[in-house]
């Protein structure tokens, strides 16, 4: 018997057994915490995970994330001999597009500064420029990144995109590595923040990354809140090196309610809600995944812990 635990929503892990059961019945699929007998789980699917999971799996072989990201699984508990697979499903890839679209447009048409006149009782119209007067930078051009760089295409911004090994990406300026940062950044009127949370990118999103940005350059990060220096973030709004902010993450998540971001006009958060992981196809990413792994297929998504994504 080979078994799969399923560790997080009751109702996701309900609904994954039925397409489990219909869709790859050699592999049973328990929902924790009836995990019915421990040494036949080979495969475990979490967002997060605690120490009491991991020492109760004896033979473990595959951690697969509920999310893109694998950052908040902690993968230090994770013995060195199981495999990570971060989740590819197209849910989680459209609604990140459509996000980092609203976005962009929103800050490509001054929607903040629109919304703090509008509470402040100003009636001030700006220049508005066109898509094509415009430079959208991508921190990041895998999965997501690419998806979004498709979605803004169509309206004609000028794109460009940062990655840690050279990408080609038809439409798009595409730099690589630490050496090529400034020249990216130099160019990208509105960054948006796309990358893994890892110990090189970790406080990316910095006093001096805003200062290499186009003065007035604006920002939105839906990538992880381990990415963004708070305090800088604050003080370059503040002195108009930057214009505006849209935070999908922030670090700490729920952000309290005393935190400044909540009260600055010029930071629009969302409480994580850009790429969601949709319980009606992940799991078809999943089986599809199992199935590889069951014909000595690479599996889509499996992590390089070297290299931390
Ligand atoms: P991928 O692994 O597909 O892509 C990561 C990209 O980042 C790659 O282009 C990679 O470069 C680049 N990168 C990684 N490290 C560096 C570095 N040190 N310097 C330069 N570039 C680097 O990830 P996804 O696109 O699937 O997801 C990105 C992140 O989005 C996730 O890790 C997660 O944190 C976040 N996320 C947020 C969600 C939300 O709701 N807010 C939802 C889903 C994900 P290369 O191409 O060379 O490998
Ligand atoms: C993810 C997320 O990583 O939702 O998928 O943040």
């Amino acid at each position: 018997m080979i078994a799969l635990v399923h560790h997080g929503d009751e109702k996701r892990g309900r609904a994954w057994r039925e397409v489990f059961a219909h869709d790859l019945p050699d592999v049973d699929f328990r929902c924790w915490p009836d995990i019915g007998n421990a040494s036949e789980v080979r495969y475990l699917v979490a967002w997060t995970l605690d120490d009491e999971v991991m020492s109760m799996l004896p033979n473990l072989e595959i951690l697969f994330s509920i999310g893109a990201g694998i950052d908040q699984l902690d993968i230090g508990k994770v013995p060195d001999h199981v495999r990570i697979v971060r989740m590819i499903d197209p849910g989680i890839t459209q609604t990140m597009a459509e996000y980092v679209a609203m976005g962009v447009l929103a800050l490509h048409r001054d929607l903040p500064r629109y919304v703090d006149d509008q509470r402040s009782g100003r009636w001030f119209p700006r220049k508005t420029l066109l898509c094509r007067e415009r430079s959208v930078g991508l921190l990041g051009l895998g999965e997501l990144g690419t998806a979004a760089l498709a979605a803004l295409a169509p309206f004609g911004f000028r794109l460009s995109g940062w990655s840690r090994t050279r990408r080609s990406i038809e439409g798009v300026e595409c730099y690589a590595g630490p050496d090529e940062m400034d020249g990216f950044l130099a160019r990208s009127e509105i960054l948006v923040c796309l990358l893994p949370l890892t110990p090189d990118t970790r406080g990316i999103l910095c006093r001096d990354l805003f200062e290499k940005l186009p003065r007035g350059a604006s920002l939105l990060n839906a990538a992880r809140g381990g990415h963004l220096i708070n305090d800088d973030l604050v003080d370059a709004l503040d002195n108009g090196r930057l214009s505006a902010a849209l935070l999908d993450v922030c670090d700490p998540e729920p952000l309290p309610e005393t935190h400044p971001f909540r009260g600055h006009p010029s930071i629009f958060v969302t409480p994580h809600v850009a790429g969601i992981t949709r319980i009606e196809t992940a799991v078809h990413s999943l089986i599809a995944n199992l199935q590889r792994e069951a014909s000595g297929l690479s599996l889509a998504g499996e992590v390089d812990r070297s290299r931390g994504y």
